[in-house]
């Protein structure tokens, strides 16, 4: 964990302020085990394998820690050569490589990371966050990548401060009863830690229209490829 992660993190039980302490530094710079504190409410958060834990490892979606630490590069553009993610990436989230420039980016259930491998080859910064041990398989990836932050946590019960993030996309990893619409109404959490209501975007391939986002306004949108179909 690089310690400007702290800059944006929060205690997800009362968004108190969390004090970092190290234990094991690699010879990087990283934090590889240590604890958050929450200044407000007390309560600790350990840091293993550099990643900071806010949900007990073995949970519902254990299964997906399995599948991304087994399959951990099959998706990987960089690793296997195609282009298939970063062409999903830039269409689903609209956003361009000039206005990434100097962001904070939260990706909303990460898996084994193939959206991070392409926002972060951005001058930005990407965190990822996951409920499974997949952040572990996503970090084994990207570990080379001093732009890339990992955390292990609930996209329900955000660990992060408010207004933390210039942009939030979370592709293929949110499934209400295939609604997005609803979770993304649902997920006020999302909202907190934004600065701007409108970037943030919620996929997934098995519905139609596949993205959901909020227009300036923040209002509920759908959208098939570039076209804007309702508005909630
Ligand atoms: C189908 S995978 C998609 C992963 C990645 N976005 C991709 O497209 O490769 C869904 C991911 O969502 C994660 N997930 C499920 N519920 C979550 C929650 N409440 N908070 C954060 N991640 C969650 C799972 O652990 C899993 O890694
Ligand atoms: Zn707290």
């Amino acid at each position: 964990m690089w310690l400007k992660l702290v800059d944006v993190l929060a205690c997800p039980t009362c968004l108190g302020e969390l004090t970092c302490v190290a234990d094991e530094t690699s010879e990087s710079g990283e934090i590889e085990k240590g604890s958050l504190k929450c200044q407000q409410c007390g309560k600790t958060y350990p840091i293993k394998h550099g990643i900071p834990r806010f949900v007990p490892e073995d949970n519902y979606a254990a299964s997906f820690g399995y599948q991304w630490n087994r399959f951990r590069s099959q998706q990987i553009d960089s690793v296997n050569g195609t282009d298939i993610s970063k062409k999903r990436f830039y269409s689903e989230t609209g956003w361009t490589t000039d206005w990434l420039h100097g962001k904070w980016i939260l990706d909303g259930g990460c898996g084994a990371g193939r959206f991070l491998d392409i926002a972060s080859k951005n001058d930005c910064e990407v965190v990822g966050i996951d409920i499974s041990t997949a952040t572990d398989a996503a970090r084994a990836t990207l570990i080379e990548r001093k732009n890339v932050h990992l955390v292990q946590g609930s996209i329900y019960e955000m660990p992060f401060r408010p207004q933390a993030f210039d942009g939030c996309y979370s592709i293929g990893s949110v499934h209400e009863a295939g609604r997005q619409d609803q979770a993304l109404a649902r997920n006020r959490d999302i909202d907190a830690i934004l600065l701007s209501p409108d970037k943030c975007l919620v996929s997934s391939p098995a519905t139609q229209p596949s993205v959901c986002f909020r227009d300036s306004r923040g209002q509920l949108c759908k959208r098939a490829g570039a076209v804007i179909e309702a508005t909630l």
